[in-house]
């Protein structure tokens, strides 16, 4: 739907100003609308305003922002000590505490003070916008607007409609939204709204893998930085955060899901937020903070560069999956004869051949079951990287002789890469992160929460992923990474790996 944002010189009431409140009025008065900041707490919207006159100084400093302009915004920002004096307001913003009493009691007393064309906007993370409006007389005009910390950095906006939200209002926050510089999404109200309820298995995978010792947390984070390609290792991430704040939000989607096992909270994370190692606030998480040498992670050490390494192909989309790997194996001088099939590439997989190893991409199995299943004992995973990556993970099948091991290191350290072995774990590391990140978009999808588009943009502009669930899956190939949650779910008979039907769907239609 085509709307008008609110055009600027309009008042927007911002209501609650911390964290978050500061950083919405901030970005707002800089786009040129009148702000009004109210909060209870007495001093805190002078803080507030206090705080946002100094960064807009700092940006000035930096040539980011005009003096000019930067004199004009902080002009626009107000403090009001009553809610009457927001009755001109064309937008109310509220970013006050999570309760959903607590947030009715104040909608109800703003429909008593605001004109009847005023739109009421919540920036709760996680209660039903559907909840909030319930009770008001006019509930077709709230609708959620959920802002990403630090305001002024993330860009994503989730628009989020309840079941009595007009859809005009929707439309117009979203265009709003996108006049303040914002990259806004539609969603329906449902628990996690997008990112929170997508970004469940980039932590969730992580954690049932340090659970299962299958590598240290910085091995585990130096992965998913250096191969995967995110800015930042889930553990890392959890500990800035804060382990409480990240559990409580994982218990949230699961409760509110009736406990669908594939949001099934971590007993290691409980066990962290029980112990008080919440993270960088409290100085210990999975990390300890007053450590002067940060934990480094694992890696292989140097192994000697071996002679000749070959290849096995497969035919089509199966040989585009090896493609990454053998431009950097030919970059580095591996000429890459074709290789006698051994019995190790009877299922017709690509496979790079050296030492007497057989080394493949992951598939959802483990080394160890594919090489039972293939009589090849010297079998070699390794994780899915994005093309220039510094890093690689491999996992050895239990089988695996100790040279065979040496040659693949060497190889791929040859290649330029680290080599960071973790243990045999089906789907490794961010094959596994991505399959479930997709699987949870795809769902997403399905149930009508917000289109393809949406959930892709919002993962990157909301926590900054590298890529889009969905075009990252569509980019290792769909019916792999289908492949790769059904043999998930048979390795642990589990139903959180239980593949959404729309990408079940996708992937017949494909054929
Ligand atoms: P905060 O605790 O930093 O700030 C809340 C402010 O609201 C405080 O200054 C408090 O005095 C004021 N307040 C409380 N009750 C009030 C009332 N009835 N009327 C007026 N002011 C009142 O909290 P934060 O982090 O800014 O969160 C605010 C809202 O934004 C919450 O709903 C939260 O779930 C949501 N949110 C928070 C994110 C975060 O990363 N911190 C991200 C996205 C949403």
């Amino acid at each position: 739907m085509l709307a008008k944002a609110l055009p600027p010189g309009s008042v927007v009431a911002v209501i609650g100003s911390g964290a978050m409140g500061a950083g919405i009025a901030q970005v707002v008065a800089a786009a040129g609308y009148a702000v009004k900041l109210f909060d209870t707490r007495i001093g805190a919207a002078d803080g507030a305003i206090a705080q946002i006159g100094a960064i807009y100084a700092r940006l000035v400093e930096k040539s980011r922002m005009g003096a000019a302009e930067a004199g004009a915004a902080r002009a626009r920002l107000r403090r009001v000590d009553s809610l009457k004096d927001i009755a001109d307001a064309a937008l109310v913003v509220e970013a006050i505490v999570e309760n959903l009493e607590v947030k009715r009691m104040l909608f109800a007393e703003l429909e008593g003070v605001v004109g009847d064309d005023c739109i009421l906007a919540t920036n709760t993370s996680s209660i039903p916008v559907t909840a909030i409006a319930a009770r008001l007389m006019r509930p077709g005009r709230l609708v959620g607007m959920h802002f990403f910390n630090p305001v002024p950095l993330m860009a994503l906006v989730e628009v989020i409609s309840g079941l009595a939200t007009d859809p005009a209002v929707a439309a117009t926050v979203f265009a709003t939204a996108a006049a303040w510089g914002k990259e806004p999404v539609h969603a329906r109200s449902t628990p996690g709204f997008i990112v929170n309820r997508v970004a469940r298995p980039f932590y969730a995978e992580a954690l049932r893998l340090l659970s299962e010792q299958a590598a240290d947390a910085a091995t585990l984070d130096a992965i998913m930085r250096q191969a995967g390609g995110f800015r930042m290792g889930p553990f890392e991430l959890m500990d800035l955060i804060g382990n409480d704040v990240n559990f409580a939000v994982t218990c949230s989607v699961f409760e509110a899901f009736y406990g669908d096992p594939r949001f099934t909270p971590s007993v290691l994370q409980r066990e962290m937020v029980d112990a008080g190692f919440l993270g960088r606030k409290s100085g210990r998480g999975f990390y300890r903070y007053a450590d002067n040498a940060p934990p480094q992670p694992s890696q292989e050490p140097p192994c000697a560069r071996p002679g000749s390494v070959g290849m096995t192909m497969a035919a089509g989309a199966r040989a585009a999956l090896a493609a990454p790997l053998e431009r950097r194996l030919v970059a580095a001088g591996f000429a890459l004869g074709e290789h006698t099939p051994l019995p190790a590439d009877a299922d017709g997989a690509p496979a790079f051949h050296c030492g007497g190893a057989a080394l493949f991409l992951t598939d959802g199995r483990s080394a160890t079951v594919r090489a039972a299943a293939t009589g090849h004992a010297d079998t070699v995973l390794y994780d899915w990287f994005e093309g220039d990556a510094r890093r690689i993970a491999l996992a050895r099948a239990d089988q695996c002789g100790q040279a065979a091991w040496a040659a693949v290191v060497g190889m791929l350290q040859a290649a330029g890469f680290a080599v960071s072995r973790i243990d045999d774990a089906p789907g490794m590391l961010v094959m596994r992160t991505v399959a479930m990140l997709a699987n949870e978009a795809a769902d997403a999808v399905h149930q009508g929460v917000c289109s393809a588009e949406a959930v892709d943009l919002a993962m990157q502009k909301g926590v900054n992923y590298p890529r889009g669930p969905l075009a990252w899956a569509a980019h290792i190939g769909l019916d792999y990474v289908v492949g790769v949650l059904d043999k998930l779910a048979a390795s642990y008979g589990e139903q959180r790996y239980r593949v959404s039907p729309l990408l079940r769907r996708q992937v017949a239609a494909a054929r």
